[in-house]
């Protein structure tokens, strides 16, 4: 334990329902208490959807991430949406989810921990609890967990029976994910001829064929050493893990169990959850409810955090300094993160907390169009990323990762990229139910840069200490 925790304040006994008795931001209000209470014992008794043992892996991977010896790639859905729940739709954020690693793999020569923001990310914080259209307010849209996106009165309400249909969409989800990480459809062989459609008009078409034709090459030499798909496991399948925001605590401790194998408290909605930047605050609800299950946990830190509350918060978090438990996930925004950032990786440093570090260089890069979409512009997002390995490469830290809100999809809801979408594209295809994501497209070329510069940091710093392995 670090000197930040004053030694009068002995942690006091939690339990899945302790975080009840603090304060809470971001609650829906249930008209109808009783149903709610109905509704969270009977998720209460459903099978969990992840097994703590697995939870324990991902937590082991985030421990080399910690120590520079892996990169994790998060990404997916702002907000999974019940209504836009197909096969297709899940293959194709987890077909560019693994064509990023492969990307990521080749360029920093370590491992890539993937997750998705898949299989429960449905719950969102929103900046005001209202919303007006035409002189109407009603009751923000939460999620489709919570209530419906359509403006009406009857949909904003708080709904406890959109709980189990998330619960449900959310085992379906984790089904398909499992089959295709191990059934044979994430085999590293086909990951890189994957039809590649939507960059075969853009310069990225030729990146990646001129990368897929070195991978090409060293799969020769490696199925010529005896290692083939038949042989290697590492090369049929992969580890794909599921991840949302621990938002919408009466769902969260439905499915918090023991597990038998070691008597410990785990959350198993999800192998890794996180708190947002709304609702990390010391006292509250979900930095109480968190800092009881042993899952690996992320933590989401914006502009407005300063460096003594965020070691106070993770002296609660992470008592014993467990390495891969804490992720920090930075979203400062362009123009801010190299202000901002540095003060906390240092504080972080100098307390000797070993934590992952992710850049989410989404949401601080939020702007309005005129027309008034929600936009994020690439060039920001770029900027925001290669600000935070700055950062890193200045303080001596591991940059561990990128966090970001992406789908396999066609969508025109983030401006710029290799196809400069205008902020007059964006009508035509924007389908997100809340934040705008990167495109199929944006996707793997973020990835493309942040291969080279993990690249060019190794070549030039020689930073840090790469034991790929
Ligand atoms: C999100 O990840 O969708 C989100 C709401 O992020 P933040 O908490 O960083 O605003
Ligand atoms: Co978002």
């Amino acid at each position: 334990m670090t000197a930040t925790t004053p030694p009068s304040a002995p942690a006091s006994v939690w339990t899945p329902n302790t975080w009840r008795d603090q304060p809470i931001r971001q609650v829906p209000t249930y008209p109808d208490l009783a149903r709610l209470d109905d509704m969270e014992r009977r998720i209460g008794k459903y099978p969990p959807l992840v097994f703590a043992g697995e939870a324990r892996r991902l937590k082991a991977h985030l421990a080399l991430a910690s120590e520079g010896k892996a990169f994790v790639l998060q990404g997916g859905d702002c907000a999974e949406s019940f209504a836009e729940f197909t096969a297709n739709n899940i293959r194709d954020t987890f077909r560019v989810l693994l064509q990023m690693a492969v990307v990521l793999t080749f360029g920093a020569s370590l491992p890539v921990v993937k997750m998705g923001r898949m299989a429960g990310q449905f719950a969102k914080p929103r900046s005001s609890d209202n919303e007006t259209q035409d002189g109407v307010t009603l009751p923000s849209y939460r999620g489709d967990i919570i209530n419906g996106p359509e403006f009406t009165a009857a949909a904003r309400i708080p709904d406890p029976a959109r709980m189990e249909f998330g619960y449900f969409q959310s085992a379906s989800t984790l089904n398909l994910l499992r089959a295709f990480a191990s059934g044979g459809y994430a085999d590293l062989h086909d990951v890189h001829r994957w039809n590649l459609s939507f960059v075969e008009r853009s310069p990225l078409a030729g990146r990646y064929r001129d990368l897929a034709a070195r991978i090409d090459e060293t799969l020769s030499f490696m199925t010529a050493c005896g290692m083939t798909s038949a042989t290697t496991r590492d090369l049929r399948e992969t580890d794909f893990y599921v991840s949302h925001e621990a938002l919408l605590l009466p769902y969260e401790q439905a499915l918090t169990r023991i597990d038998s194998t070691t008597g410990d408290w785990y959350a198993c909605s999800a192998h890794f959850l996180w708190i947002g930047d709304r609702t990390r605050q010391l006292n509250g609800a979900h930095v109480e409810f968190l800092r009881g299950v042993k899952n690996p946990i992320g933590m989401k830190v914006g502009p407005s955090q300063e460096a003594d509350d965020l070691l106070r918060i993770l002296d609660v978090l992470n008592p014993a300094n467990e390495p891969g438990r804490i992720t920090l996930i930075s979203r400062m925004g362009a123009e801010k993160v190299a202000a901002k950032l540095p003060p906390l990786v240092r504080a972080v440093e100098r307390a000797g907390h070993k934590v992952v570090w992710l850049c989410d260089p989404m949401h601080g890069n939020t702007i309005s169009t005129v027309n008034k979409l929600k936009t994020r512009d690439f060039d920001a997002i770029l900027s925001e990323v290669r600000g935070f390995f700055d950062v890193h490469a200045a303080e001596g830290t591991w940059g561990g990762g990128v966090h970001v809100e992406m789908t396999g999809h066609d969508v025109t809801e983030c401006t710029g990229g290799a196809h400069q979408l205008s902020e007059a594209d964006l009508a035509e295809r924007y389908e997100t139910f809340c934040d705008p994501r990167l495109n199929a497209e944006q996707s793997l070329e973020l990835a493309f840069l942040v291969a080279e510069e993990l690249k060019q940091r190794r070549i030039h710093h020689g930073q840090p200490a790469l034991a790929a392995q």
